[in-house]
């Protein structure tokens, strides 16, 4: 046998004779000639097995052989503009490595819950090979920019004694017989970093008891947090602005063709850049309760219904009686009309909440949280990442710093990243003053002992400092256009339950 390829690599040897190994992607038999797809981590590429070059009985094991059965294929690289990758493979010879039979997922549509138990084997299809490979990309660049940029990377614990985002979300254990918390940031023990080393940041699993089972929570996700010693909230943003905007370019690089075939919106994705939005909480109030969103949720409604109309002529065009179609036209055909369903479905509950989310934003008042509906409203009305800053400060947590020109409100931040998909990251200015800081942790009734140690910051050399965390899934979410986080790491843990 030849020396082994990757497909990624193979438009570097046209004409030569490889030895490609990989799984069984797709198989069309088709009289004297086998087409197989191969995939080997790498890519796809289409190996072309003629009856004629090959021995019979390997021929014949080839033209039966299912999808995922492993196989080394060697053959002679050709360049066809019309395949995936722009060459094929003319095979002279194969080994069978094992053959698979009755693989679980086929080419037809499968349910989420179905696909989310065969999770060990879905992340062999190339949807969850084109977002992993996104991810890759992100969590590079993100390591990339702060190490370029002067930053130290400090790992904190994941077994934690105090409360960082609020109770409610805590997952506590048994740590030999007292309770422990799961970290749900790293956020405390990196400011204590930070006035070492001035610029750190943590990269790690994090965790939340979440009891809501959206498309944006998972309870176990992956969160990058910097944190920088004598920074202002401006110089925050801008942090945030510029390291956002070196992941969509990194993504934009190396991924244009993951970006591709998932549908992704490229073309939005190129127009991210400094400056995004910056808007007061506020500001954001205003624009809510005002006619502008009242107007923006009425064309909307309408576009609903548009697309609902187009869907459900399709819908009843697949849904005629289709004789003399080819086994893989009804495939194909079942496949879109299980996907078109699907899109009903969703649309039909926009259409049903569309009012719901009108209604209260119109009646939205300052204090209130924003909701994950008035985000989407929000980001939907713009095309660049949204900054909201200055929150009231009773709906955030206890470590922000107090305006001290408006006491009603923090010094803090979320970005909404823009077309509805909300919160990616969230961040503020800590507060730094010893006795503000103890007044807010007694209001809350967090034991002060748990906190002597964070204290001690704002005692020994206390400086305005500041930070923020991203979240890696709902970033991916938002540059490959996947609907739910959970697509977006290998393995999700939701609240409902633990598939795998
Ligand atoms: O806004 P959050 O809660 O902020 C913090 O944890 C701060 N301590 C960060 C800091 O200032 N150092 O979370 C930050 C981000 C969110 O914007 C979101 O992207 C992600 O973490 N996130 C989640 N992702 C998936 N599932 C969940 N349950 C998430 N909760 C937060
Ligand atoms: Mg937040």
């Amino acid at each position: 046998m030849n020396d082994r390829v990757y497909i990624s690599d193979l438009k570097n040897h046209i004409d030569a004779k490889v030895t490609l190994s990989g799984w069984v992607y797709r198989n069309r038999p088709s009289g004297k000639v086998v087409f197989l797809v191969v995939r080997d981590g790498t890519g796809l590429c289409q190996c072309i097995v003629e009856k004629s070059k090959i021995d019979e009985e390997l021929f014949g094991q080839l033209k039966k052989l299912g999808q995922e059965s492993s196989l080394r294929v060697t053959g002679v690289v050709r360049a066809e503009e019309r395949s995936t990758g722009g060459v094929e493979l003319g095979v002279t010879a194969a080994e069978i490595v094992d053959v698979s039979e009755d693989y679980p997922i086929t080419p037809k549509s499968h349910g989420v819950d179905f696909l989310l138990r065969h999770r060990h084997l879905h992340l062999r299809s190339q949807r969850q090979w084109s977002i992993g490979k996104v991810r890759h990309t992100v969590i590079d660049a993100v390591r990339r920019f702060f190490n370029d940029d002067g930053f130290t990377l400090v790992d904190t614990p994941i077994f934690t004694g105090t409360v960082g985002e609020g109770e409610q979300t805590l997952f506590e254990v048994d740590y030999f017989g007292s309770p422990l918390y799961l970290a749900q940031t790293g956020q405390l023990y990196l400011e204590s970093a930070a006035m070492s080393y001035g610029k750190v940041y943590c990269f790690g699993p994090t965790f939340r008891a979440e009891k809501s089972k959206t498309r944006r929570h998972l309870t176990e996700f992956w969160m990058v947090e910097p944190e920088v010693a004598y920074i202002e909230l401006p110089e925050l943003l801008e942090l945030a602005e510029n390291f956002v905007t070196s992941i969509i370019q990194a993504v934009l690089k190396n991924n244009r063709s993951e970006l591709e075939a998932l549908g992704a919106d490229i073309e939005a994705l190129e127009k991210i850049g400094a400056p995004f939005v910056r808007l007061t909480y506020s500001e954001v109030v205003d624009i809510l309760t005002g006619p502008k969103a009242a107007k923006f949720m009425t064309d909307q409604l309408a576009g609903f219904k548009a697309e609902k109309d187009t869907i459900e002529t399709r819908i009843a065009e697949l849904e005629q009686p289709q004789q003399g179609l080819k086994k893989w036209q009804q495939d194909k055909n079942a496949a879109e009309l299980l996907e078109l369903q699907s899109e009903l479905t969703e649309l039909n509950r926009k259409i049903e909440n569309n009012p719901k989310h009108a209604q209260l934003a119109a009646d939205f008042k300052w204090g209130r949280d924003l909701g994950g509906s008035d985000e989407t409203i929000i980001s939907l009305m713009h095309e660049k990442p949204v900054f909201v800053t200055h929150y009231p400060r009773d709906v955030k947590a206890f470590y922000m710093k107090k305006d001290r020109g408006d006491e009603k409100v923090v010094l803090n931040f979320d970005m909404l990243a823009p077309k509805g998909f909300g919160e990616v990251i969230g961040g503020s200015i800590r507060e730094d003053d010893y006795d503000l800081m103890m007044d807010r942790i007694n209001a809350l009734g967090y034991n002060p002992d748990d906190y002597s140690w964070y204290m001690d910051l704002r005692k020994y050399g206390s400086v305005p400092h500041g930070g923020f965390g991203l979240g890696i899934e709902r970033t991916v979410a938002w540059i490959t256009g996947e609907k739910h986080i959970r697509q977006c790491i290998a393995f999700p843990r939701m609240m409902d339950k633990v598939h795998i």
